[in-house]
């Protein structure tokens, strides 16, 4: 259920009349890893969840990457305790670092650089204290490689498949990427990010449902809802689902933190907003079919049209 807060908080994603896939990247201000919304405590609990029951589909890394886990959860723990200080503290003596999560009433000290003193990887233990899905690219010959990742909420996408793949593979699946060469400017330009000047993007989605954890591998459990979306029920059913991603330079071990916060929102709720309503609709209706099919939106599009348009003009 959403509330009139979520959609002040949304991250409308939508700049002009027409969308096409582009570099939309920005430079992130303020350069935090991490938010925290009205959410927090209750997608922390399903995170955690996921990852117990589900650690094939929420959690794998290869072993090269724990020096690179050591630096996302540095930097992480940092920003949570930079940007939240309220939330979140942290105190560091020498190597002894203690590390307190008021939020879920949770203290932890450890010995930064020692596995043996945390209870789990870096990545998977730091993961389990945000809303953020995790992942690690690790830049190797001028090229990136998915070489770990804590993924409880994805956007139809398995990390279990994905493992090991590099940048332009991940991309493979989305038509028109390639062309005009634009798969390969953006691996370009995130080569070139440097430590200290972070990017940030969003990226959109629609589902039928209001679920996190839209896995490839649990497809059949929620890709059916689509069937039965009409221009009545759009409201109800549909959400917008938007992904703020973010890209941080560990320069250490020379890899890429690629963070993504998930927000899910009522069609119903989205709505209210009469202009985003207008604007979402005139860009579904341009929409080519290359990207609403790539997107899974063909079943239900018109519906959702439709019924943007019937809010607009009540
Ligand atoms: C570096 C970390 C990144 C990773 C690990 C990543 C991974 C992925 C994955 C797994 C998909 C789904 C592909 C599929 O259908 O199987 C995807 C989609 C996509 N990615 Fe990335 N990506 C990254 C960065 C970026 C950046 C920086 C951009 C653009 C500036 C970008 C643009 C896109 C677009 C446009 C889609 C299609 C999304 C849609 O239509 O809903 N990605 N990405």
């Amino acid at each position: 259920m959403n509330t009139y807060s979520d959609l002040e908080h949304f991250p409308y994603p939508f700049k002009g009349e027409i969308y096409r896939y582009s570099n939309n990247s920005m430079p992130l201000d303020p350069p935090s890893s991490i938010e925290v919304s009205n959410k927090y405590k209750q997608e922390v609990k399903l995170k955690r969840d996921l990852l117990t029951h589900h650690p094939e589909r929420c959690y794998h890394s290869l072993s090269h990457t724990l020096d690179a886990q050591w630096e996302a959860l540095a930097l992480v723990m940092d920003n949570m305790a930079t940007y939240f200080p309220e939330k979140f503290t942290l105190h560091k003596c020498e190597d002894e670092w203690v590390f307190h999560n008021k939020m879920v009433d949770e203290k932890v000290t450890f010995i930064f650089g020692d596995g043996a003193t945390l209870p789990c990887e870096p990545l998977d233990f730091i993961g389990k204290h945000v809303q953020e899905d995790l992942i690690l690219m690790v830049q190797k010959d001028g090229e990136l490689y998915l070489d770990a990742g804590q993924l409880c909420f994805p956007g139809n996408w398995s990390l279990a498949f994905n493992l090991g793949m590099c940048f332009k593979d991940l991309h493979h699946p989305i038509p028109g990427f390639n062309e005009k060469g634009l798969d390969d400017r953006i691996r370009q330009f995130i080569l070139r990010l440097e430590e200290g000047s972070p990017w940030g993007r969003l990226n959109w989605q629609m589902q039928a449902g209001d679920r996190l954890d839209t896995s490839l591998e649990t497809f059949d459990e929620w890709g059916k809802e689509r069937k039965l979306v009409t221009s009545e029920n759009a409201g109800e059913i549909v959400h917008l689902r938007v992904e703020v991603q973010k890209l941080f330079r560990l320069p250490r071990s020379e890899t890429i933190l690629f963070t993504i916060h998930t927000h899910l929102l009522s069609l119903e709720m989205f709505a209210t907003n009469k202009q985003w309503a207008k604007q979402f609709a005139g860009i579904l209706e341009e929409l080519p079919p290359f990207i609403y099919e790539y997107k899974g939106l063909s079943l239900y599009r018109e519906a959702v049209i439709d019924y943007l348009n019937r809010r607009v003009s009540e």
